[in-house]
């Protein structure tokens, strides 16, 4: 088999986020705050949209790369119409290895219990949802379009009743804002299967006015956690793992696998480049090679103008043999460009 292609770094190339639409029918203060995101804002028009059939032909030069892992994502991935129908495609794509490619998706699960199953008939085999607090005023206020925890927990229900899991929820902590709500929801989820994970709050793109005394550092949520329901940690399986992963002991301070784990993604606290092989193809067809680039290559021009796929293939992997980014391990307690021209990339453009 051909060589992994690798970057500057000696990153292999290993895990693609696809962004399906740049719309969401939340406003999370953290990502889409309303006074940017109103009724008048510019969203892509759907010509500049790659089609199914354009990121199915992208996503097959990266899995000849190397990929294994395509997580579709948005904005909101569920509002795209009929999604199951680039699954379908995307689980088609023959890999190097013979092996299935792991095919998973970022949701706000607000409509998750009406598509789990069809989703997973697609092709579909894990889901990835955000749910920041288990009480509604908090909830609430943060997805600031008054959606309610309960629809959220029925969207999660439904995909381990389909069978989409190992399933993990994504909760980012913000200070001031739903700090509380760590407890009630480690003991939410403690024991059903499903792998809570803490996020430290990110400067990730221009709007949401980040500043650092409102990360909670994940050293601080883990104690939290320890003080009443104590933790042991565990390997990494995976190598280029965003969360640290902790289990719940048992009396004999073994790891208690019926309790199940939670885990840590502290991209503030404690950057992951080292091993990060991600890159990130946003709704229009730009290539990113990291969160918090702030410009992309254009693959959509290449695709349109009539390259063939070994061009494409020659292009990613000549964008992907020259990157260096590295942006976490290197920002320091200022956001990078924070109060320059810098603009960086908005995360609902280019997925998380
Ligand atoms: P699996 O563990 O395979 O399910 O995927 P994952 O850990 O990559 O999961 P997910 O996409 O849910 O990522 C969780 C969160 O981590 C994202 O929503 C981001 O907030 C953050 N994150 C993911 N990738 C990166 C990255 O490359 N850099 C930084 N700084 N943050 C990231
Ligand atoms: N910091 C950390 N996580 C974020 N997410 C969105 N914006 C931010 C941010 N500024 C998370 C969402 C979701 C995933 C797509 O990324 O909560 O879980
Ligand atoms: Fe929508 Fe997710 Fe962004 Fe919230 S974090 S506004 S649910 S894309
Ligand atoms: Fe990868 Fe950039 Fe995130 Fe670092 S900051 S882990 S390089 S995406």
């Amino acid at each position: 088999t051909a060589a992994p292609t690798v970057d500057t770094l000696g990153r292999p190339l290993r895990d693609l986020r696809i962004s399906v639409t740049d719309r969401c029918n939340f406003r999370c203060s953290y990502c889409m705050p309303k006074e940017v995101f109103h009724k008048d804002y510019p969203y892509l028009p759907h010509q500049d949209l790659l089609s199914f059939e354009e990121i199915t032909r992208v996503a097959r030069q990266f899995v000849a790369l190397g990929v294994q892992k395509i997580r579709l994502t948005g904005g909101e991935p569920l509002l795209r119409k009929n999604l199951e129908a680039l699954i379908e495609q995307l689980a088609a794509i023959p890999t190097p290895s013979g092996l299935p490619l792991d095919i998973t998706l970022t949701t706000n699960g607000s409509v998750l219990a009406k598509k789990a199953a069809s989703l997973q008939r697609a092709g579909l085999r894990r889901v990835t949802v955000s749910l920041d607090g288990l009480n509604d005023n908090v909830f609430q206020a943060m997805n600031d379009v008054a959606f309610p925890v309960r629809d959220v927990l029925l969207g999660i229900e439904a995909a381990q009743k389909a069978g989409l899991g190992p399933i993990k929820v994504n909760m980012v902590v913000k200070r001031g804002t739903n700090e509380q709500e760590i407890l009630p929801m480690a003991r939410h989820f403690k024991g059903t299967g499903v792998a809570l994970r803490f996020i430290e709050y990110m400067d990730v793109g221009a709007t949401n006015g980040w500043q650092m005394d409102q990360v909670v550092p994940s050293n601080e949520v883990l104690k939290r956690i320890q003080a009443e329901m104590p933790l042991i940690a565990l390997e990494s399986t995976q190598s280029g793992e965003t969360a640290q992963r902790w289990g719940y002991t048992d009396s004999a301070g073994r790891h208690d696998t019926t309790a199940g784990e939670v885990g840590f993604i502290s991209s503030v606290t404690q950057a992951f480049c080292g091993d990060c092989n991600r890159a990130r193809l946003s709704t229009e067809g730009q290539l990113y090679l990291c969160l918090f680039a702030s410009q992309g290559h254009d693959l959509r021009s290449l695709l349109r103008s009539g390259a063939n796929d070994q061009q494409l293939q020659d292009a990613i992997a000549r964008v992907w043999g020259a990157r260096k980014d590295q942006y976490s391990a290197q920002r320091g307690a200022e956001p990078i460009g924070a109060g320059t021209a810098t603009r960086r990339v908005e995360m609902s453009y280019i997925g998380g």
